[in-house]
């Protein structure tokens, strides 16, 4: 097994799982000392491309951004979102998969759980690629944001569904907008760990979208915290750099390249 995937298992009921999402060299070379996971998600879609929705991305953009991450990455675990579309049934599944891996060397893929893709899930393993499962809110099947697990019944109907991934043979499982009941349940109940977004503390980790908890996505659910306001930051510096050139107090000599040095 990939040494790094039996480091996530290993943290279940020890230490929480710490994991964010990048879709670039950048972003991946600062997280990669703070989290366990960096997820290339197909939340790009929406913080990068300008899309309503999570549809419109293909393999090719994910492939794009996943080899942009992996630049960034030494130690922590590199998951791809398989994008809508891309894992409808086995042969697609396996293909796409394969090809994803081949060309980025990331560590595992995700796929967001829809009906009984789990069989996908299974077959997947049996060929040694490991798997993230995803419940809950999955943006490539369900349009609105909707609290799920708040009833007796979707509390269980979500327990089973968590419960066939893990017997699918996936390593771990997103819980997305579960109600705190059923995250506390489903997380005792698998040997797997669960990564939580808008699903309580009683998961075993936790995922944001890293745009949103920096304050640059311009969209943030209760669920987000945001830690920094990023976007402040950056018009703070991008007003500055405007009223230097203007004021041509940018560049200054210590900015003029003299000789054949580039860097200082
Ligand atoms: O695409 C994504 O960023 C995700 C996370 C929100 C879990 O799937």
């Amino acid at each position: 097994m990939n040494k790094k995937i039996k480091k996530i298992l290993l943290k279940k009921n020890k230490s929480k799982i710490v994991s964010l999402t990048a879709y670039s060299k950048s972003i991946a070379k600062i997280l990669d000392n703070h989290v366990d996971i960096v997820l290339v998600g197909d939340s790009m879609a929406n913080v990068l491309y300008g899309h309503k929705n999570t549809h419109k991305i293909t393999l090719e953009n994910i492939i794009q951004h996943t080899l942009s991450v992996k630049m960034g990455i030494k130690k922590s675990l590199l998951v791809v979102d398989m994008p809508k579309g891309s894992y409808s049934n086995f042969k697609e599944a396996l293909k796409n998969a394969k090809n994803v891996i081949k060309k980025t060397g990331c560590d595992a893929i995700k796929l967001e759980n829809y009906q009984s893709n789990y069989k996908i899930i299974e077959a997947l393993v049996k060929k040694k690629i490991p798997v993230m499962g995803h419940i809950g809110f999955t943006p490539q099947f369900k349009n609105k944001f909707n609290v799920e697990g708040r009833t007796k019944v979707e509390v269980n109907r979500l327990l089973n569904e968590a419960k066939s991934i893990e017997k699918a043979g996936a390593f771990s499982i997103i819980l997305e907008c579960l109600s705190p009941k059923s995250a506390k349940l489903i997380t005792s109940k698998l040997n797997i760990p669960t990564i939580g977004i808008g699903s309580s503390s009683h998961c075993d980790g936790q995922i944001l979208v890293t745009d949103d908890m920096l304050g640059i996505s311009g969209f943030y659910p209760k669920f987000v915290k945001k830690f920094v306001k990023l976007d402040r930051i950056i018009e703070k510096a991008i007003k500055k750099y405007s009223r230097d050139v203007k004021l041509r107090k940018f560049p200054t000599i210590k900015n003029f390249l003299n000789g054949r040095k580039y860097r200082k």
